[in-house]
């Protein structure tokens, strides 16, 4: 996609289709005044018979209007100025972007970002508007048969901005967005898949053609006999139900010399059938998005690697499949972690913690600055959160703020759940150091206090995305989250926002 900005009036500016705005009860916006003024009063006309309401969400296309250079004027209902906010902002996009997708449109300038947006400028109102054009064009056709089906035409979004200082900021904007939405398709993509495919080498595989794609980015894969080596026998009690291969997946980017890095460490399930506490059968393909932690780290690793961010990142994935069999753990099974702690496996349905936990030991060798894990961990994160924020826990509340704040700042939201020592109780076990599973109550709180004993030290955070990954339903699909967040939190890191 061409990405540009424009300081010319709407009536002046040649386009396949201009998109300009109308709030509720008829009250132009900046850009559908001017196309009025230099129509002579199309668009109050318009109104006037009923045919634009200005209502969120709505929208009419009008085409070849007199004193207008543009070929099409996509005007696009804004609801009540008062509430114009960031989700309103998007809605109106979204419904621009949908009827777009759906045409030989090749070419748009958006009006829409000269509108006063609350809690957003130039640079986020740019960064939102091609983001949310990524989202809604994006398409998973991979593995249907058949020839793909004609996809969108648009090729150049040009963003409008009403002074030159606004033009270079909404310009950085869209670039972050346009590299926003490359990230979150490619974690999409990876979720999407099914998991006779998206195997933990072929998340291997996607890592080391970031490595390839970019000098800054060096991938390593370790295998099992290094995974072993390394004593990670906590993370192998997952894997040995399968005969598919575990893999510790480990990115370096290099943007800001010998600064400390910020690690994300990502769950890479790449299918959780339960292993011998076999989950329930209905609904149990959506258990392909459990890798989905690890493609938003991924695709968060793509977007720094393609901004040139000025920041040291690494990745750590630890991906392998539970799968019951044999040879597959069983709950009473007592596990050595690389941290030496002893671990009595009591639900080998409760895996992510464990390959968490040797992950998490595993990158202390990096000295993170800042080190967060993303997992679809609990269901009852679900149950406390639905599917609208992703839980963070952690035990500094300045660094839980940081990436609520990241959260809002991306409109990608997220909401603190405790995490203090009361809840450790919980873990007791009779024979090991502790056991895998807290019970019932507080289930997502629990789990981040299991993998608080392997973080000690460390400015660590735990995001919990099992609500927020994926769509089950006629949407089923991955989303994409929390690539917005994580990449907000390291483009606010590294100073990068204007
Ligand atoms: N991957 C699941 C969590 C999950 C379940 C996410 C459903 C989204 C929807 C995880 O590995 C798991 O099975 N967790 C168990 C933990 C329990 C055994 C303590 C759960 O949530 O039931
Ligand atoms: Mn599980
Ligand atoms: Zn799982």
């Amino acid at each position: 996609m061409e990405l540009n900005t424009t300081t010319s009036a709407a009536s002046r500016r040649a386009s396949a289709c201009l998109l300009v705005g109308v709030f509720a009860k008829g009250k132009l916006g900046i850009g559908a005044a001017d196309i009025d003024a230099s129509s002579k009063g199309a668009l109050k006309k318009l109104v006037k018979q009923g045919d634009i309401s200005g209502s969120l969400g709505s929208s009419l296309m009008l085409t070849t209007l007199p004193g207008v250079r543009a070929k099409r004027v996509l005007v696009v209902g804004l609801g009540k100025a008062k509430e114009f906010g960031i989700s309103e902002f998007r809605r109106a996009i979204t419904s621009a972007a949908s009827l777009v997708k759906s045409s030989k449109i090749a070419d748009i300038v958006s009006y829409l970002d000269l509108e006063a947006v609350r809690d957003a400028d130039a640079y986020y109102r740019a960064r939102y508007t091609v983001e949310t054009i990524g989202s809604e064009l994006y398409r998973f056709t991979e593995t249907k048969s058949g020839r793909p089906p004609r996809g969108h035409a648009l090729k150049k979004i040009c963003i409008a901005a009403d002074s030159r200082s606004d033009a270079s900021k909404a310009l950085r904007g869209a670039e972050h967005g346009q590299a926003i939405a490359e990230g979150m398709s490619l974690a999409r993509d990876l979720g999407n898949l099914p998991p006779n495919i998206c195997t933990p080498a072929y998340l291997a595989r996607t890592a080391q053609k970031l490595d390839r794609q970019y000098k800054s980015v060096t991938t390593k894969v370790l295998g099992e006999a290094e995974i072993k080596r390394l004593g990670m026998h906590s993370f192998l009690s997952v894997t040995s139900g399968t005969v598919l291969p575990a893999k510790l997946i480990v990115m370096q980017y290099k943007g800001a010399g010998k600064d400390k890095p910020i690690v994300l460490v990502g769950k890479g399930i790449t299918f959780d059938a339960g292993g011998i506490s076999l989950k329930p059968g209905l609904g149990m393909d959506e258990m392909k998005f459990d890798m989905c932690g690890a493609a938003s780290v991924i695709g968060t690793m793509a977007v720094v690697a393609k901004l040139k961010l000025p920041v040291n990142l690494t990745v750590v994935v630890p991906t392998c499949e539970n799968l019951p069999s044999g040879t597959a753990t069983r709950p009473g099974d007592i596990i050595t972690s690389m941290a030496g702690k002893t671990i009595e496996v009591l639900n080998t349905d409760a895996e992510g913690r464990l390959i968490l936990c040797d992950a998490l030991t595993y990158s202390r060798r990096f000295k993170p600055a800042v080190i967060l894990d993303v997992a679809t961990l609990t269901g009852a994160c679900v149950v406390a959160l639905g599917h609208h924020r992703t839980a963070v826990m952690t035990r500094s509340d300045a660094l839980a703020g940081k990436i609520t704040a990241a959260g809002i700042a991306a409109d990608d939201r997220a909401w603190q759940l405790p995490i203090d020592g009361e809840y450790d109780k919980q873990l007791e076990s009779n024979f090991a150091d502790f056991a895998n599973v807290g019970g019932r109550d507080g289930g997502a709180v629990t789990a981040a206090s299991f993998l608080s004993k392997f973080t000690a030290g460390m400015n660590w955070a735990h995001l919990d995305i099992a609500g927020t990954a994926w769509k089950s339903g006629s949407a089923k699909g991955s989303t994409g989250r929390p690539v917005p967040l994580l990449s907000e939190f390291v483009l606010q890191h590294s100073r990068a926002i204007p």
